[in-house]
């Protein structure tokens, strides 16, 4: 690991390596999920509200940037992840929750049906979307309602930056 340079400001150092640690996360988001960002589902996202004080859209992208985060971390642990599935697992898995209130009668209904949904809306927009990343989606609500557990590393790191970025979307 690159050491601090004490003849430069702890603070700025800091800063800057913020900085760079968040355009290599936003460069892996896009190389692996630029079909996803950039369809009519991702935009249609940005207008529907979600939890307290977000869109489906905005939580999304928290989401995605908190899953990769965690993947930076567990691969300096020499845990192997894959970042591509992660990327799309989290960036398809609340596309279900789009139109909501046409598709699903009450709160429970959306709960337990949107995970379903956002596996059907990625793999109209991924092609041979793998089964590990439809698992992902699909078990993403873990440990909320009946949702299985994840069954793989990458499933596990999306329910749990999901459920973190929820959070934040609740309480200011
Ligand atoms: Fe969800
Ligand atoms: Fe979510």
């Amino acid at each position: 690991m690159e050491k601090l340079n004490y003849g430069k400001s702890l603070h700025r150092q800091i800063k800057e390596r913020r900085e760079d640690r968040q355009i290599r996360i936003r460069n892996d988001i896009h190389l692996y999920g630029d079909a996803v960002l950039d369809s009519d589902e991702m935009r249609a996202a940005f207008e529907q509200q979600h939890h307290k004080w977000s869109t489906v859209g905005e939580h999304t992208i928290r989401v995605a940037l908190t899953s990769v985060l965690i993947c930076y971390v567990l691969r300096k642990l020499h845990i192997k992840v894959s970042i591509p599935a992660v990327v799309i697992g989290s960036l398809c898995h609340d596309l279900g929750i789009i139109g909501r209130s046409e598709k699903y009668a009450n709160n429970r209904e959306c709960l337990i049906g949107h995970p379903k949904d956002s596996v059907e809306i990625a793999r109209e927009l991924v092609d041979e979307l793998p089964e590990k990343t439809e698992a992902i989606i699909e078990r993403h609500m873990w440990p909320i309602g009946p949702a299985k557990r994840p069954n793989s590393i990458e499933g596990a790191v999306v329910s749990v930056a999901d459920k973190y970025a929820s959070i934040k979307d609740i309480i200011l």
